[in-house]
């Protein structure tokens, strides 16, 4: 019913220069697994097998790493290395992946705007892979709270969480009718506002199910914020439109597109997840 999850990787990482010079930001480790990886990871196990990678230049090693690694793989056949690569290979048997190029980086709505031919007419979720989403053992993840409340709404959900004040300006910002159990029914949107010009503190990280109609709806969305074209922008239209639902989730996430949210997800990941298993 849902089975298709988009992963925008093309941007170029800039806050982690220079490690991010020659390598893609989405392959940064959080202990010993790429950022990447998590993600997919959530979207497996929201039952959503078919991968599409929007990329770019500069982020072969993102194919790579969800390919098989024949000569490293018959190196260490039958040595204790081998369950490393236990979680990817399962990934890799499990699930679909498919590669697309951006060729001009134009935002997050003309990325997704791109995976139109991979995601067809059907609905799709998209994962920022920068949004480290964390639950804790035994729940949910994030993206299979979406896909539920999807197969309940059949409508556009985006992922919110409250923010201070002084941090509105980084995100895409809702406003919206509560309805229950942490959802929202969007009434307004607005990228990266000002904190005077915000609707709310509910900010939007990178979880979202969108509907297929949305492809037309981006292709009609003028460049806005930053001269780029808004997923929050085409979202809004949607919104006053039909529906789209916001969701606080639940779980943590972690901004692993800044220095501090990243090591925060390390600490947490050594701490919580790696030195357990
Ligand atoms: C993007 C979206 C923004 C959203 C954020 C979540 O911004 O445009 O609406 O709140 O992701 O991480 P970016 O962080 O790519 O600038």
């Amino acid at each position: 019913m849902i089975r298709k999850c988009l992963f925008p990787v093309a941007g170029y990482g800039t806050r982690f220069l220079p490690a991010t010079k020659a390598m893609p930001k989405e392959m940064l480790p959080i202990v010993n697994k790429p950022l990447v990886q998590y993600g997919v990871e959530e979207a497996a196990a929201a039952g959503l097998n078919r991968i599409g990678f929007i990329t770019g230049r500069g982020k072969r090693s993102i194919a790579d790493h969800f390919d098989i690694s024949y000569e490293l793989e018959r190196e260490i056949a039958g040595s204790g290395k081998e369950e490393l690569l236990t979680s990817i290979r399962k990934l890799i048997d499990e699930n679909e992946f498919a590669f697309k190029r951006q060729n001009h980086m134009k935002g997050l709505g003309h990325a997704i705007l791109s995976g139109r031919y991979l995601m067809g007419d059907e609905p799709f979720a998209v994962v920022l892979a920068d949004d480290l989403c964390v639950v804790d053992e035994g729940e949910e993840g994030v993206l299979a709270q979406m896909v539920k409340l999807y197969k309940q709404f059949r409508c556009s959900i985006v992922a919110i969480q409250e923010v201070p004040e002084d941090e509105v300006h980084k995100y895409g910002v809702i406003a919206g009718e509560y309805m229950k159990d942490g959802l929202y029914r969007v009434t307004d949107m607005v990228e990266k506002p000002a904190k005077e010009d915000a609707p709310s503190n509910l900010a939007i990280i990178g979880r979202y199910i969108l509907t297929p109609d949305i492809f037309e709806l981006i292709e009609n969305t003028k460049p806005g914020k930053n001269g780029e074209v808004q997923i929050t922008d085409a979202l809004l239209k949607q919104a006053q439109d039909g529906c789209v639902l916001a969701y606080k989730f639940k779980g943590r996430r972690f901004d692993c597109g800044s220095i501090d949210g990243f090591v925060e997800a390390t600490n947490y990941v050594y701490n919580n997840v790696f030195k357990k298993d």
